[in-house]
This record gives C-alpha cells, sequence and structure tokens, in this order.
C-alpha cells in the first residue's frame, strides 16, 4: 500500500545502526522562519485551523522537508490536540502562547473529563498522517508525537504557559492523589492517541516532556517518568514489519538520564546543556541519542555555525546511534539559509 522508504537513515539511526551520514531533523522545522509557513498561516487564518485542516497540515509538514534535504518529516501539529479535544477551551494567543478558557482546579474539573476517540474527536490528525504519507512517497519517515502527560497536565491546570508552576505543582505537594488521577487518564488517552498515529502511518513516535526538568528528581520519577513508561509501555511498537522506534525527550532531563535509558525508550533526546560524549558513556549503549545543539546557535555567523555542528558531531564520536537535532525548537527569527547550512554540514561529516 505505502511506497518503499526510500532513505531510512533516521531509522536505522534509531536502531543504533551505522549510516553513511548522520541523520538529521529539526524540532519546529516546520514554523514561522519559514515564508512559505507564515503564507500558509495567514490563509488559514489562525494556528488550530492549520493544526485541525489536513490538507493545510499536510502542506506544511511537508513545506521543510521540501526545502531542505531533512531525513525525517514530523507532523504538523501540537501537543495541546488532546486537551483540545477534552473541551477545555484553546486560543493561541498572538505573543502569549497557548490559553484555556476553561483551567482545571478542582476534583470536579478532573473527574468530568474523559479520553478522546481518536477515530472521532482526533480524527482529523489521522487523515492528515494519512495523507503526508501518501504525498512522501516513501522519501523519508514520518514522526508522529504527543505530550507527555505531565506536560499537558502543566498547560491544563495552569491554563497557560507559567514560569513556576504554582498551580500544578501547588496540586502536586497538596492533593497528590488527585494528579495522580489526572496523569493516569492523561497516559491512557496519549497511549490510544499514538496508537492510532502509528495505525495511520506514523514511522517513529516522540514523547515531549517539555516540563519534566522543573521537577525535583522524585517527583520526576513519581509524576513524570512514571507515565511515560506507561504509556511506552501500551504502544504497538511495530508496523509495516519495522520497529516504530519512540524518542523520549525529556527537556532539562540530564540528570536522569540512566532513568530514561531504562524506561522503555529506543532514543532519548537531549537538550544543549548536556555533552553528547558524556551522554553516550553514561547510556549509549543501550539506546540512540538525538540532538543537541543549541537552536540560538543558528543566529550566529556560517562558519560558527559550522563549527559548533562539527563539536557536537565529534562529541558523539564513532559508530552509529546519532540523530542530529536541536535541544530544543527552532524559533521563529532563525535565518532559512543557516537552516541549510547546517543541513549540508551534517551530511557532509564522516564519523572517522
Ligand atoms: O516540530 C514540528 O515541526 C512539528 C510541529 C510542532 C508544533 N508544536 C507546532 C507549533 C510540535 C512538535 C509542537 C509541540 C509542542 N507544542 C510542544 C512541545 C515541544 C516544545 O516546544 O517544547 C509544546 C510545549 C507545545 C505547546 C505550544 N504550541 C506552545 C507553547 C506554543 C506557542 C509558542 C510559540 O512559538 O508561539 C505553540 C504554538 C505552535 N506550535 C507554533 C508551532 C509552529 C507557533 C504557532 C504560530 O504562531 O504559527
Amino acid at each position: 500500500m505505502h511506497s518503499p522508504l526510500q532513505n531510512d537513515t533516521f531509522l536505522r539511526a534509531c536502531e543504533r545502526e551505522a549510516t553513511p551520514y548522520t541523520p538529521i531533523w529539526l524540532m519546529r522545522q516546520a514554523g514561522r522562519y519559514l515564508p512559505e509557513y507564515r503564507a500558509a498561516r495567514a490563509r488559514a487564518g489562525d494556528f488550530l485551523t492549520l493544526c485541525t485542516t489536513p490538507e493545510l497540515a499536510c502542506e506544511v509538514t511537508l513545506q521543510p522537508v521540501d526545502r531542505f534535504p531533512l531525513d525525517a518529516a514530523i507532523l504538523f501539529s501540537d501537543i495541546l490536540t488532546i486537551p483540545y479535544a477534552m473541551g477545555l477551551g484553546l486560543h493561541f494567543v498572538e505573543g502569549e502562547g497557548p490559553v484555556f478558557e476553561r483551567p482545571l482546579r478542582s476534583r470536579a474539573d478532573i473527574e468530568r473529563l474523559g479520553i478522546p476517540d481518536p477515530e472521532t474527536d482526533l480524527r482529523f490528525v489521522g487523515d492528515t498522517l494519512r495523507m503526508i504519507r501518501r504525498e512522501l512517497g516513501g522519501r523519508v519517515p514520518l514522526i508522529g508525537f504527543a505530550g507527555s502527560p505531565w506536560t499537558l497536565a502543566c498547560y491544563m491546570v495552569e491554563g497557560k504557559g507559567s514560569r513556576d508552576f504554582v498551580q500544578i505543582k501547588g496540586m502536586l505537594y497538596s492533593d497528590p492523589g488527585l494528579l495522580h488521577r489526572l496523569l493516569g487518564l492523561l497516559a491512557e488517552a496519549v497511549a490510544l492517541y499514538l496508537n492510532a498515529q502509528i495505525a495511520a502511518g506514523a514511522q517513529a513516535i516522540m514523547i515531549f516532556d517539555t516540563w519534566g526538568g522543573t521537577l525535583s528528581t522524585r517527583a520526576y520519577e513519581a509524576f513524570s517518568l512514571a507515565y511515560m513508561r506507561q504509556v511506552m509501555a501500551a504502544l504497538h511498537k511495530e508496523a509495516e514489519g519495522r520497529r516504530v522506534p519512540v524518542i523520549l525527550f525529556t527537556k532539562g532531563g540530564g540528570g536522569w538520564l540512566e532513568a530514561m535509558a531504562d524506561s522503555g525508550a529506543d532514543v532519548i533526546g537531549l537538550d544543549w546543556t548536556v555533552e553528547l560524549g558524556i551522554a553516550r558513556q553514561r547510556i549509549g549503549d543501550r539506546v540512540a541519542l538525538q540532538g543537541n545543539m543549541d537552536p540560538i546557535a543558528l543566529y550566529g555567523q556560517p562558519d560558527l555555525i559550522a563549527q559548533e555542528a562539527i563539536s557536537i558531531l565529534d562529541g558523539y564520536g564513532a559508530g552509529g546511534g546519532h540523530i542530529f537535532n536541536l535541544g530544543h525548537g527552532l524559533t521563529p527569527q532563525t535565518p532559512p539559509e543557516h537552516v541549510a547550512l547546517l543541513v549540508d554540514t551534517v551530511h557532509q561529516y564522516r564519523r572517522s
């Protein structure tokens, strides 16, 4: 049914196999730094319409893959589709990010929540994935994704982004049982959603735990990692006769690499605070590593961008198991030519 995969370097690196060059894709590779993205978003009218209209989400997914020789495509969507489908009333406010009309503040708010049905409530995601697979025609693999239960809970309880997470940490330290109830429900919803993405054609899965790094070590284990483990244990990790690798990314998780490597993930995503060579010594015999250039380095001088990329590649060292990426998402002022230079530098590099 699907065209054969022409470039499987990304999937092979996820399996820690050697590849002729280091595969690269970039978090937020579709986004406001691309003029063609800004044009599509203007046509859509707003960000949520872009995410929920398969033709538009498919078009935007392919933009970076058409422009740069990236080794993977990532579904264009958002982690907040689950709370959106749960009816919390999501808006993206210019300059402020996501805002929920009805944040979760009481036990009753949480007890009312239902698990969204991926085939009906989140149908647009499956439709988008099927359309992208058709349009990609096997050029590169397609990554599906979701937020971690903890990271989703942060937005759902705070109602928007936060600096200190007073609301959700307040719940953690005053009514941990209630927070566990919410996280258990979200783990079920995320696993169901990701399995539907795999069924619709996602060939790898990434779990974004953007706010896990705000927790203490004990709280990270109990309130974030435990639920990601639960999600990963429930995933159908094979499709079309091939493994569907899972990438786990906890921003700020550098202190917990061993625990992350033992969680059931195939690949650990690293932010730029971790030295890749040291991470490899700690866990690189168990999992592949993805990362980890500071996205703001792309604002620099071209020769220094290339040097930075080479230091990261040298830092990993010889052998397979590295997927080049940034330590977090591309930001809106990044010059697209610098992205082209980065992709080219990584592709030209040969491990000795
Ligand atoms: O990587 C990709 O190209 C796929 C698309 C993608 C988006 N969001 C598109 C997006 C992915 C994987 C995400 C995940 C996501 N969304 C995360 C986890 C990753 C991370 O960045 O830590 C989080 C925390 C969110 C929630 C979210 N969505 C925020 C906080 C914002 C506002 C930030 C901003 O840049 O304004 C969004 C909006 C969003 N998601 C945009 C894009 C391209 C910008 C929307 C626009 O203004 O056009």
